[in-house]
């Protein structure tokens, strides 16, 4: 599927740690407007893997030096795997009680992951979305890239409309994400993700890439086509995103 694309803001850094404080800074401004009004929570799309951490690290220091202030704060992750409790080590619940939610002033029963124990994981899936739409849409989404242009666990072939469902894992993202286990065998097989659809109807979208290793899939998803077999691409369609990288990961594009 191709389709017409609009530009979306890239903002290069001079390193992985400046990458990190820019998106930390984009989060922190968000986080500080809301405090002022009392209208309803700001509501925030989380996500997990190795980029984000030092953005929640940053986050978390503005929370003990400069007060950032987390109590009207809503959030939602991206995805879960399939199988894996919150209190397991790999869970995405775990890693972010571990980086973010641990150390800040958030309410924990605003704090949302989806659950990957679920007895009825499609009702658990529909059910994510309701909560989503009850706090009124997401306002501000932070999105890795995968080294195949996955977003959340959205593997290349997901619909540019996908809601939140369970998905299998490409054996390239098992292989990618064995490091965090101890061997590949113990990755989990599925995942439950928010779909590319629910992540394009946040308002404003922010996905962080570093390192060299993610340089083809951001060249990709700014330059090559816009298509389903690239998720990343279809963040093109949306008006509020901003690319923020470092040299890096923005080795390809051209100057
Ligand atoms: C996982 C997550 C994605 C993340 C990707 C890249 O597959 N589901 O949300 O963007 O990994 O992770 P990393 O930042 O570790 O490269």
């Amino acid at each position: 599927m191709t389709v017409v694309s609009k530009s979306p803001q890239i903002k290069i850094c001079d390193s992985s740690d400046a990458a990190a404080s820019a998106v930390a800074s984009i989060f922190a401004a968000a986080i500080g407007q809301q405090s002022q009004s009392t209208d309803r929570d700001l509501v925030l799309g989380l996500a997990t893997g190795g980029t984000p951490i030092r953005v929640y690290r940053k986050l978390v220091e503005m929370h003990d030096n400069d007060r950032l202030d987390f109590s009207a704060v809503t959030t939602f992750n991206l995805d879960e795997y399939v199988g894996l409790p919150g209190d397991h080590p790999q869970s995405y619940r775990y890693f972010m009680q571990q980086q973010l939610f641990d150390h800040i002033n958030v309410d924990l029963h605003r704090t949302h992951v989806p659950d990957g124990t679920a007895a009825d994981l499609a009702t658990a899936a529909c059910d994510y979305e309701g909560r989503i739409r009850q706090a009124g849409g997401i306002d501000l989404q932070l999105l890795g890239i995968g080294s195949n242009g996955h977003i959340a666990f959205n593997e290349p072939g997901s619909a540019a409309d996908s809601r939140t469902r369970v998905v299998d894992l490409t054996s390239e993202t098992i292989e990618a994400n064995a490091r965090f286990f101890d061997s590949p065998d113990q990755v989990p097989r599925k995942a439950i993700t928010m779909g590319i659809g629910t992540i394009l109807e946040a308002r404003q979208i922010v996905l962080m890439a570093t390192g060299s290793k993610k340089a083809d899939a951001v060249y990709r998803a700014l330059h090559g086509p816009v298509t389903t077999e690239n998720p990343a691409s279809l963040l093109r369609q949306h008006s509020q995103v901003v690319f923020v990288l470092d040299r890096e990961a923005a080795a390809r594009l051209p100057s």
